[in-house]
């Protein structure tokens, strides 16, 4: 159990030098870094050729991790494949969506139906388990790197037939009425004909475009479950030797190719690389924050990247100004992270990745502005030592996020293709953060029971007893919220032959026969909020549920936008168009009063509130104020800020400085 919020990134040693290791360390110690991310990357290195494996390097950069007292996080390696593999064995090279056989090259580049990949990816990580399982600096595994990437060879084509026998019992039958065959004369009659789904067979115009969306949903899974097979191999063999330490994979976050929920039961705890979109707000990455603290019911994850300073990758590589950093970090604290670490330690010299930011550049100066920063964070982390370790989000709003209902929904022709997931999620998640509600990001198949409103903004497909779930978190007083483009299918993305949004139109108290789509250029404005829709119209018919809100123009004018169902004991809202922020934080306010859920500083835009109960039972508010102004809150509890020291009591004025943050232990609520 560590004593503090673990410090530290993605360290590649075996890339220089080893006098330049005297120097890292002597930094490492000034910045406070007590854990390292070792052989993400080193898979040439450790295994120079089929028969022969050298870990002299490796033994090096462990032990002297552990004679300096610091730990690590010690990756299999797996990700990218040394070039005698892919020589030997070209099946592991990926055959890409347009049907080319790729030959050996960059990373993430393995065919994951592979056997050579299976046999010697898993031969490496019982290699090293075998060996470090039992060595001192020894913390957490990490497998692979980044998980991602579809194939489509000869191999994942057999593999995906294979899969689709267990999913449909066997039955062809089964299958050709789930994928809806009959349409396009595609009834299959051997499961040999079933071709997995790209620009040589369903797709047109690319991955989003497909003829049959039962078919390509099935292939997004296949995929999930063909890459955690890579996973549980890996970790499978690192149990045959080491019982216990903890394994995980760096996640992405809202990655779409692959379903985190179907991966969350076999990690032992999550970790994510953090690198939000350029001008993304600041909820965006507490969202993915948020997503990935729900993978494990809420348990803290680990940060397990984000970059001190600049990524490479993108066209524009904007730096993160003065404290920019800092507020990131505490932001995913706040969040639920009890690690936070870079890539990367120290710059790389060469190859794509050279001007990526690092702790170190290549300089290996400890006088520059980001070491500055890293170091006084390092402080910092280390003055507020175990007191957020273990903590607890004690959310009463939930957000479901389905991966099933973000694929369909894109891959889907009509109303619109220019509605995005993403976007209609983050800006219901938005709404409600900045209201000052906790917010749990769930699974669908989630307990909803603890939360007072639970949102599901577009949720395109209804599975399972999803709908009863919902209706029983009404009928006991709670608010659910759903919106346009949802109901609309099965788990196979079947329409559902009722009104529309199928299994939660009783809820909801609506019926929709027909939906409007325009360019995006043009709005429609709803008068009673001040506010305007684009994209998509449905037309409400009420069948129990009152008007909240009408469309202002149109010949649709005057009809429903916005709507309310008494259910229960509670409430159902529908949200009949894709609102903009305004629309959608004047609904969700609505939502969140009627449980008094609005948070005590939800008056202040730039400020952003998140609370987390510690394992002592202590209650713990960060706020963080991403405005370059400073903020000037007066205080709703008595408090003592955990990284000044300083208490301040109820009623007083409590200033955070420009980007500034506080971590509150509240002294009564
Ligand atoms: C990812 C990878 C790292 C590195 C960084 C650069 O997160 O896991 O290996 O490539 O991106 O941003
Ligand atoms: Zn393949």
């Amino acid at each position: 159990m560590s004593r503090k919020i673990r410090y530290g990134g993605d360290y590649n040693p075996e890339q220089w030098p080893e006098e330049v290791w005297d120097e890292d360390h002597r930094l490492f110690t000034r910045a406070g870094i007590d854990t390292l991310t070792v052989g993400v990357f080193s898979w040439s290195l450790t295994q120079p050729a089929e028969d022969t494996y050298d870990f002299t390097v490796l033994d090096r950069i462990l032990d002297r991790a552990a004679t300096e007292g610091r730990q690590v996080c010690l990756a299999t390696g797996t990700a990218a494949l040394p070039p005698w593999l892919a020589r030997k064995y070209p099946e592991v090279n990926r055959t890409d969506f347009e049907g080319r056989r790729h030959r050996y090259g960059q990373r993430h580049n393995f065919c994951p139906s592979s056997p050579a990949y299976h046999r010697l990816s898993t031969a490496m990580a019982a290699k090293l388990a075998e060996r470090y399982a039992h060595h001192p600096a020894l913390l957490a595994w990490h497998i692979n790197n980044e998980y991602g990437g579809v194939c489509y060879c000869e191999r994942c084509a057999q593999a995906f037939r294979d899969w689709l026998r267990a999913q449909y019992g066997d039955s062809l039958d089964a299958l050709n009425d789930a994928w809806w065959t009959t349409f396009w004369s595609h009834r299959y009659t051997d499961w040999t004909e079933i071709e997995p789904p790209n620009a040589l067979t369903e797709h047109w115009r690319g991955p989003d475009h497909t003829a049959f969306q039962g078919l390509t949903l099935d292939y997004f899974r296949f995929t999930t479950d063909a890459l955690l097979g890579c996973f549980l191999a890996e970790k499978e063999a690192i149990r045959s030797h080491d019982p216990d330490t903890p394994v995980t994979t760096n996640f992405m976050g809202m990655f779409r190719p692959l379903d985190y929920h179907r991966w969350a039961p076999h990690l032992d705890f999550a970790s994510w690389d953090s690198y939000p979109p350029l001008d993304a707000p600041p909820t965006w990455p507490a969202l993915a924050h948020d997503l990935m603290r729900g993978l494990k019911d809420g348990a803290p994850f680990w940060l397990m990247e984000q970059t001190p300073s600049t990524t490479a990758c993108r066209d524009v590589n904007p730096l993160r100004r003065p404290g920019e950093l800092r507020l990131a970090t505490f932001q995913a604290i706040a969040h639920g992270a009890d690690a936070a670490l870079y890539f990367q330690m120290r710059a790389s010299r060469g190859a794509c990745e050279k001007y990526h930011g690092a702790v170190i550049g290549h300089a290996g100066r400890d006088d520059t502005r980001v070491f500055r920063e890293v170091a006084e964070l390092g402080g910092e982390l280390e003055t507020l030592g175990a007191a957020t370790l273990g903590a607890r989000t004690p959310a009463r709003t939930a957000l479901v996020f389905d991966w099933d209902s973000w694929w369909a929904l894109e891959i889907s022709d009509g109303p619109s293709r220019l509605v995005k997931y993403q976007e209609v999620l983050h800006a219901y998640y938005r709404a409600a953060r900045e209201a000052g509600a906790d917010v749990d990001v769930v699974p669908q198949t989630a307990d909803l029971t603890p939360y007072d409103v639970v949102l599901a903004p577009v949720l395109h497909l209804v599975k399972g007893d999803l709908a009863t779930r919902l209706e029983a978190v009404a009928a006991r007083g709670g608010t659910v919220l759903t919106t346009f483009l949802s109901g609309r299918g099965d788990e196979h993305d079947r329409a559902f032959l009722t009104d529309v949004p199928g299994p939660l139109a009783p809820l909801m108290g609506v019926r929709v026969d027909e939906w409007d789509s325009r360019q995006p250029e043009f709005a429609q404005p709803v008068p009673e909020l001040g506010a305007q829709a684009r994209l998509v119209f449905e037309i409400v018919q009420l069948s129990g549920a009152e008007a909240v809100a009408t469309y202002g123009s149109d010949f649709y004018a005057g009809t429903p936008a916005v709507t309310r169902n008494a259910f229960g004991e509670g409430e159902g809202w529908y949200v009949a168009t894709a609102l903009d922020q305004r629309g959608v934080d004047e609904v969700v306010r609505r939502v969140l009063v009627r449980h008094d859920l609005i948070g005590p500083y939800a008056e202040h835009p730039g400020v952003e509130t998140a609370t987390r109960v510690a394992p002592d039972g202590s209650r713990l508010l960060f706020l963080l104020n991403h405005s370059p102004e400073p903020a000037h809150l007066i205080a709703h509890t008595t408090a003592m800020d955990l990284l000044t020291g300083e208490r301040t009591e109820k009623g007083e004025p409590l200033t955070l400085d420009p980007l500034g943050v506080a971590v509150l232990r509240l002294s009564r609520w």
